[in-house]
């Protein structure tokens, strides 16, 4: 499929406002990759086909998760995580995606996880920060990002691990794990300059 085929069955997936969401995306995530590197078709696909299955119904993507062997896990914390699995294996299954970089950036831009790769943490902070996005700390996390894409993913865990602390949500493993590792990559860091 070239570009703007993608493009067209990914709009087709959702609603224009998160449509936009998408676009806003793509652009901040190749801002990121010109800014600290990363391949750029790569950076282009995982960042448009991020949130594929985001507007899906949750029990369409219910039955997926449990008839594709996805991890079940999931089904035990927030839906909110659910179609960022579901998004890897629907753009391998419809689309023929069979990238695994590009797959994985997907899978875990919601959660993040341990040692993430370059092309995971420009999606997930692109994510975060694109122009659309408002929520209390994300003019924090665009400062962090002129510099450093460990402390603004850090400062953008933190704000999802605090929203869910004050709504009293249970907290998903890896995003912990994925914020304890990249603190210490940023103290590896410190202690060598
Ligand atoms: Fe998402
Ligand atoms: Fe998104």
């Amino acid at each position: 499929m070239n570009r703007e085929a993608l493009m067209e069955a990914t709009r087709r997936q959702m609603p224009e406002r998160r449509w936009r969401h998408v676009l806003g995306v793509v652009a901040t995530a190749e801002e990121l990759a010109a800014r600290f590197g990363g391949d750029r078709e790569q950076v282009w696909l995982a960042a448009l086909l991020h949130d594929y299955c985001k507007a899906w119904p949750v029990d369409r993507m219910e039955t997926i998760i449990r008839e594709q062997g996805l991890p079940a896990e999931l089904l035990e914390y927030d839906k909110e995580l659910w179609h960022a699995h579901v998004g890897a294996w629907a753009v391998r299954e419809e689309l023929g995606i069979r990238d695994e970089a590009v797959l994985d950036a997907i899978r875990y831009h919601t959660s993040g996880r341990e040692n993430m790769t370059l092309l995971d943490k420009i999606v997930c902070l692109a994510d975060y920060m694109e122009p659309g996005r408002d929520f209390p700390g994300v003019h924090k996390i665009r400062e962090l990002a002129n510099h450093s894409l460990e402390e603004a993913l850090v400062a953008g865990f933190d704000s999802t691990i605090s929203f869910l602390l004050e709504k009293g949500k249970t907290i998903f493993p890896l995003t912990v794990l994925a914020r304890n590792d990249l603190i210490r990559t940023i103290e590896k860091r410190t202690q060598k300059s």
